[in-house]
């Protein structure tokens, strides 16, 4: 029989999972049906979800390429992974710099199935992937230290992911303990969907009502005490949209930013 702590993790796909709704508002093909029935439920009462969820992940490339070209970072511990998808942030940091460490860290089995995928970067730089709960930091930095030098800085990503936290205090606990052995020019950067329309609010309660993990909106104002102590990069905590777009988009629900630590 098997032993629950030893047997390879289960991929229930009867019950909705996060990162496989998430892969289906991004017009990706990793989910199942009661992944798309959520994601179809929420897309009938706020359709523009699915160019959220594209714009947010636009934000990730754009923040990514900053941080590699303009901050010079050479090393990126990608919290909150999601399934792969095109321009993913090892390919767009090793695209500017063929040597970038990138340690990506995720929860969700079929994450880990996929990880396989995610691991394919350049050969003069690494990308490995950790199976974890970001809830336990220090073994997340335990593990990410294997492939990262925190003598050098790191930017740290936390995007899309800590609205699955509710309490303010243990998600800025996570960011403050993510970034603490971290030198002086390390970065957070981070996004999450904000309470900004009565719209969006709907959708989150469609998306707990399904989901197996909850999803909490916060305000721009909760949402910036994640960059307490940091500098924040100009234009600062806005739509994702609004973030030294490429071209020019309407304001969002989606709040993103990037604080470099002094
Ligand atoms: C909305 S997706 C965002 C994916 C990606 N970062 C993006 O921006 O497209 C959230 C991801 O966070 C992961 N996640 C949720 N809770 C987590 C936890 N406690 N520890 C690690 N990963 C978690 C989910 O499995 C999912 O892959």
């Amino acid at each position: 029989m098997a032993n629950e702590d030893t047997a390879p993790p289960t991929l229930d796909t009867s019950v909705p999972q996060t990162a496989r709704i998430w892969n289906y508002l991004l017009g990706g093909k990793d989910n199942f049906a009661a992944d798309r029935a959520v994601g179809d439920q929420i897309l009938a009462g706020q359709p523009e979800l699915a160019e959220n969820a594209r714009q947010s992940r636009a934000f990730l490339v754009r923040a990514v390429r900053w941080l590699a070209a303009e901050a010079g970072v050479r090393q990126f511990l990608d919290v909150g992974t999601g399934l792969p998808t095109a321009n993913n942030t090892h390919q767009v940091a090793q695209s500017v710099a063929p040597e970038s460490r990138i340690v990506y860290v995720d929860n969700d089995p079929l994450v880990l199935a996929h990880a396989r995928a995610l691991l394919s970067g350049t050969s003069e730089g690494v990308t490995d992937y950790v199976d974890a709960d970001m809830h336990d930091m220090a073994h997340v930095l335990r593990e990410a230290a294997r492939t990262l030098d925190f003598t050098q800085p790191v930017a740290v990503l936390f995007m899309g992911v800590l609205g699955h936290v509710e309490r303010d205090e243990e998600a800025q606990n996570m960011v403050r303990a993510a970034l603490e052995p971290l030198p002086s020019g390390s970065y957070l950067a981070l996004y999450d969907g904000t309470d900004t329309s009565p719209e969006t609010v709907e959708a989150a309660r469609i998306w707990n009502e399904s989901a197996a993990l909850p999803y909490h909106l916060r305000s721009p104002e909760r949402m910036s005490r994640f960059f307490d102590g940091l500098e924040m990069i100009e234009p600062g905590l806005l739509s994702v949209t609004r973030w030294k777009p490429d071209t020019e988009a309407a304001e969002i629900d989606q709040w993103g930013g990037v604080g470099r630590k002094p």
